[in-house]
């Protein structure tokens, strides 16, 4: 006989329902809701915190409590998993957790204690469930949080040594899931320098597939701590279930994706804990990083339009507001410039209808001046042989043009050429009696240090109070980790390092964030080194990458906005041949790429000239006027994958309301004569009719219906067979509802 004791707070989208239960029954069922999904766990008859279910929303809290895990061959555990596995209770899975406890003992067992839940704010519910080993006085806290309108739970996990001697934590993962379907495949992102967030989707066998770093700064560079698991089926854009994860950390990550023998996926995701052992003292809390989760049973396209969501509401800075046009220096003048070539760069930028001009590397450093990347870096003064007048005088003929001011800055990292190195050996990455490698001519600070964070926010907060006519930073950080290293940490603890770096970053940020709450501020590690939304959280967006080449750019960007939301990606046009690639594209095309993210423009613009230039300042008033609320606020829908067979690439933006809309088209290879994309539109209202109009049309029409009306079911179904089909022709069209 059950007794049930129900009781729901629909308001924060949690339920708990308790029972008495007979052994092999769970006591307790603990739901995480939002809109669409349900994560459910559950206490069974032995107090062990088991995971039930995590997909499409179900409201059945009582089949859950009397769900059943079958008896595991051998042994008297059963089939159930724990919700955080710890390596000894019946796991020979990947452990969400493994601790050297102060005994030596290796085993932790989690019992359940508890669950609290709060609503810290609106639309945001957070359940808390305590776990105690049933032995050491250890607790673990899960917290979730749950994005109602988003579909968004996020997961993280605090440890606590209540015991009398310290322990030692080798595992201290964020998050642990583990789904079953018949098949998985995963999407996940690879790269290199100028070459980040290709995609690659593989079907998952037995064994483990990881994803990780251990390159402690600029760990994005390569692989991204980020996915998409579709299950049953390869991701599909507009059905199917599919998950998307991303975890919330700038240093070291591990992704872990096991099939087991009983062919379910168990994703363990969290710091990486290479060299990572953690020596958590009496009393201390350590604290993981956010995973981020979503999950819609309508493909991917769904995943990635709740996680831009989630992104720009919650996961940047000012990722709802408009932002401003730049004109950043780098590729225009690299490190030669006078004043001079900076006023006649904003000159030029002002007429064209830019709003930001940014000064990129190559301003600082007198006694070793920063003429080329090897000498400068950290001497943060004004160069006074290239602005005599100082960076106020730079400041102001902006303003007088109408623009704003922002400044690079690289405040992590050292040339050995530099006054900073000269006196602070000690503040730098280093592993005793070793020669220090360099990477681009320069090293590590060692943000570990509370002194080097000190430093480091000070760099920041100067600039900005001696020169308070500043209005962006970029934020630069061109290495990685070598010859990992701290002479601030003891011996003991130098496999703190790892996290104590990037808790150090994330310290500098808080403080910055405390003083500057919507001061803009660009994140960049060599182009996308740092694409996380651990660091995005401090941001306001993102340099996507060094390439600006805008074929490299549409795979780019496609990589980068399966994850990351479109307003957030810096997007720049530059100059043809591209420096990256010597590839030559058209001023359109080059345009109509880079407006499919955050538009800004990277070059000289005298180069732009005569019909060029009315062309750029159409393109930034049309930007301006239809495309930027829409790349800000709207929903990214893609029609046409560059990946796929065709040679070309498509997508729309969809106003939230559905009155608006701005749909891209690229051919990316010379089509044969007379062979044309069919693009079917998606996101409009099936009810509605859409004016269309051709934007940035530079002399010719590509659609035989430009200015003309149609149904939302024509464009959906029938869909629109475009003039597009030269090598590197494009268009861009404007839709708006008429009725
Ligand atoms: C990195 C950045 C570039 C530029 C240079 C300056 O490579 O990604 O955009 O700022 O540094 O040195």
């Amino acid at each position: 006989m059950k007794t049930y004791l129900k009781c729901i707070f629909y308001s924060l989208g949690i339920t708990l329902l308790f029972c008495t239960a007979a052994v092999g029954q769970n006591t307790k069922v603990i739901e995480v809701k939002t809109k669409s999904t349900s994560l459910v766990y559950a206490v069974d008859h032995n107090k062990r915190l088991v995971f039930q279910y995590y997909g499409k929303a179900v409201d059945a809290p009582d089949s859950f409590l009397r769900q059943q895990a079958y008896p595991k061959p051998d042994t008297n555990r059963d089939f159930s998993y724990e919700a955080y596995p710890t390596f000894g209770l019946g796991n020979v899975n990947e452990p969400a957790l493994a601790v050297i406890n102060a005994d030596g003992s290796l085993n932790t067992e989690l019992a359940f204690e508890g669950t609290e839940t709060k609503s810290p704010q609106p639309g945001v519910s957070e359940t808390v469930i305590h776990l105690n080993d049933r032995i050491c006085k250890f607790n673990v806290e899960l917290h979730f949080k749950a994005y109602w309108a988003e579909d968004v739970i996020t997961q993280w996990a605090v440890i606590t040594n209540n015991e009398n001697q310290p322990v030692n934590l080798r595992r201290f993962a964020s998050s642990f899931l583990p789904i079953k379907a018949e098949t998985y495949y995963l999407t996940h992102f690879y790269g290199s320098w100028a070459g980040e967030m290709n995609v690659t989707e593989e079907k998952l066998e037995n064994g483990i597939k990881v994803i990780e770093s251990k390159k402690g700064v600029r760990t994005t560079q390569t692989e991204n701590p980020s996915f998409i698991l579709s299950v049953n089926t390869p991701a599909l854009e507009n059905a199917g279930d599919c998950y998307g994860g991303a975890l919330a950390w700038s240093g070291n990550y591990r992704l872990a994706f096991q099939v087991d023998e009983w062919k379910r996926l168990n994703i363990t995701t969290g710091i990486n804990p290479f060299l990572s052992s953690w020596t958590l003292k009496v009393g201390e809390r350590f604290t993981t990083p956010e995973m981020i989760y979503t999950f819609s049973s309508q493909g991917r396209g769904q995943v990635s339009r709740n996680l831009h969501d989630w992104g720009r509401k919650y996961g940047m800075v000012g990722g709802t507001k408009l932002h401003d046009i730049v004109l950043n220096s780098w590729e225009g003048a690299y490190f030669t410039f006078n004043e001079n070539t900076l006023t006649g760069m904003m000159d030029d930028a002002a007429e064209m209808g830019i709003e930001t001009f940014v000064l990129d590397d190559g301003w600082f450093g007198n006694k070793y001046p920063r003429n080329n990347d090897d000498a400068g870096l950290g001497d943060w003064q004004t160069n006074t042989q290239k602005l005599p007048d100082g960076l106020d005088y730079l400041i102001d003929y902006a303003h007088s043009k109408g623009l704003k001011f922002g400044l690079w800055i690289e405040p992590e990292m050292v040339n050995p050429e530099s006054e900073l190195a000269g006196k602070h050996p000690d503040w730098i990455v280093q592993s005793p009696g070793r020669e220090k490698i360099t990477w681009r001519n320069q090293l590590l600070l060692d943000l570990s240090n509370p002194k080097v964070q000190d430093f480091v926010y000070n760099v920041f907060d100067s600039l900005l109070t001696t020169h308070p006519g500043i209005e962006y930073i970029k934020w630069d950080a061109n290495r990685h980790v070598e010859q990992a290293g701290s002479t601030w940490l003891p011996t003991s603890e130098q496999t703190h390092f790892w996290v104590d770096y990037t808790k150090g970053l994330y310290s500098v940020y808080e403080r910055i964030r405390a003083r500057y709450p919507d001061f803009v501020m660009q994140d960049c590690a060599s182009g996308g080194g740092r694409l996380d939304y651990g660091a995005l959280k401090y941001h306001n967006e993102f340099w996507t990458s060094d390439n600006t080449d805008p074929l490299s750019r549409i795979f780019i960007q496609y990589g980068t906005n399966l994850i990351y939301p479109p307003v957030g990606t810096a997007s720049h046009v530059s100059t043809s041949p591209n420096h990256q690639t010597q590839r030559m594209a058209p001023l359109k095309f080059r345009f109509d790429v880079a407006m499919t993210g955050r538009l800004g423009m990277e070059l000289q613009p005298k180069d732009i000239q005569g019909k060029d230039r009315d062309f750029a300042a159409d393109a930034i008033r049309n930007y301006k006027q239809y495309v930027r609320p829409l790349i800000t606020n709207g929903d990214l829908y893609r029609l046409k994958s560059p990946y796929d067979e065709g040679g070309w690439a498509s997508q729309m933006y969809v106003s939230k309301e559905k009155a608006s809309a701005v749909l891209f088209v690229f051919s990316l290879e010379p089509h044969l004569r007379g062979v044309f994309p069919t693009i079917k539109l998606n996101g409009l209202d099936t009810t509605k009719t859409y004016q269309i109009e051709e934007i940035n049309p530079n002399g010719r029409s590509r659609f035989w219906g430009d200015g003309q009306t149609f149904k939302a079911d024509y464009l959906m179904n029938a869909g629109l067979e475009l003039y597009v089909g030269g090598q590197y022709e494009s268009a861009v069209f404007i839709l708006k509802e008429t009725n």
